[in-house]
């Protein structure tokens, strides 16, 4: 909620701007909230991980080239570092759906709700029963889309930092009628952001909230509307630039105050140090060749601690 729910976005932007008495207070009150809150990932083993089809303009000329051992690597020495950090769980992978792998497509949680995916793409729909079932199993309310839509979850919606609101986008996977439809099941404000770049296909790609209402982000990839929302409703931005987006730096994990990236330039690097976070650098270049890279092979949710 952050400690202004109720004021405007252009007050609140100028209220909390870096280094005011609200800033800090901000701050503080959130980190304070972080340590009641646990940490979930869900991942999925690369196993049956291979470009196979081409669904995105990264898979194009890369049918059949991942490096599987390299790719066990990267993902494994991933999920170790992140075990030390939340409570990471593991999904079983199946033969048939190499994508799985990226399971931040998997759907949304919201509250107790489980918001399955509809994937537009025929090649990733059989994923759709395989995650709803395991959150069944864990005891979440499933609640179903219309199957006239599409949405690819995690994807294109995140939760802003501290949960009040999502940041969705539309244009190349997610229907922008869907934003409608969880804003009223869900009773949340949905910020609709329209995708332009089809590199940058997913909202994951080239926006990232981090915490205190800092957006990460890569403004070519979106409308100029959307450019708007998003400066409107940020407390802070930092743009990337196109060398860190291309290298989907904007897909990073971010757990309390660490962030998890694919790779990051030393100018975004020390402006992301000097606001707090740690940056650890985890290659995920198999995983690029399929279009998606570190916060595409994780989805993640948080519980209050009891
Ligand atoms: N090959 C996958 C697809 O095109 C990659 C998904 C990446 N996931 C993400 N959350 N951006 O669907």
């Amino acid at each position: 909620m952050g400690i202004l729910p109720f004021a405007p976005a252009l007050l609140k932007k100028f209220l909390l701007k870096p280094g005011s008495f609200w800033a800090s207070l901000e701050v503080w009150v959130e980190k304070d909230r972080s340590l009641t809150m646990t940490d979930h990932i869900l991942m999925c083993p690369p196993v049956y991980f291979e470009v196979k089809y081409s669904i995105n303009p990264w898979m194009e000329n890369q049918i059949g080239k991942v490096d599987r051992a390299l790719a066990l690597n990267q993902w494994y020495s991933f999920h170790q570092l992140l075990c030390q950090h939340a409570n990471v769980e593991l999904i079983s992978p199946s033969k048939e759906t190499p994508d799985m792998v990226f399971t931040a497509n998997c759907g949304l949680v919201w509250g107790s709700n489980f918001i399955p995916s509809r994937f537009r793409h025929p090649q990733r729909q059989p994923e759709e029963p395989l995650f709803t079932e395991w959150f069944r199993q864990k005891g979440f309310d499933i609640l179903h889309l219309p199957e006239s839509i599409t949405f690819e979850g995690g994807g294109d919606a995140l939760p802003s930092c501290d949960s009040s609101f999502l940041w969705a986008g539309e244009g190349f996977r997610t229907h922008a009628k869907t934003h409608r439809i969880l804003a009223r099941e869900l009773n949340c404000r949905v910020i609709s952001l329209h995708l332009m770049n089809p590199h940058f296909y997913h909202l994951d790609t080239c926006l990232c909230p981090l915490n205190d209402g800092v957006v990460l982000y890569y403004p070519p990839a979106f409308d100029p509307p959307s450019i708007d929302l998003i400066e409107q409703n940020a407390r802070e931005t930092i743009i990337v630039s196109d060398e860190d987006a291309l290298s989907l730096t904007c897909n990073a994990v971010l757990v309390e105050s660490s962030l998890y990236m694919n790779s990051a330039s030393k100018m975004l690097r020390d402006k992301l140090e000097a606001i707090g976070y740690t940056v650890s650098i985890l290659p995920m270049s198999e995983f690029m060749k399929a279009g998606g890279a570190n916060k595409c092979l994780t989805f993640s949710w948080k519980t209050s601690r009891p």
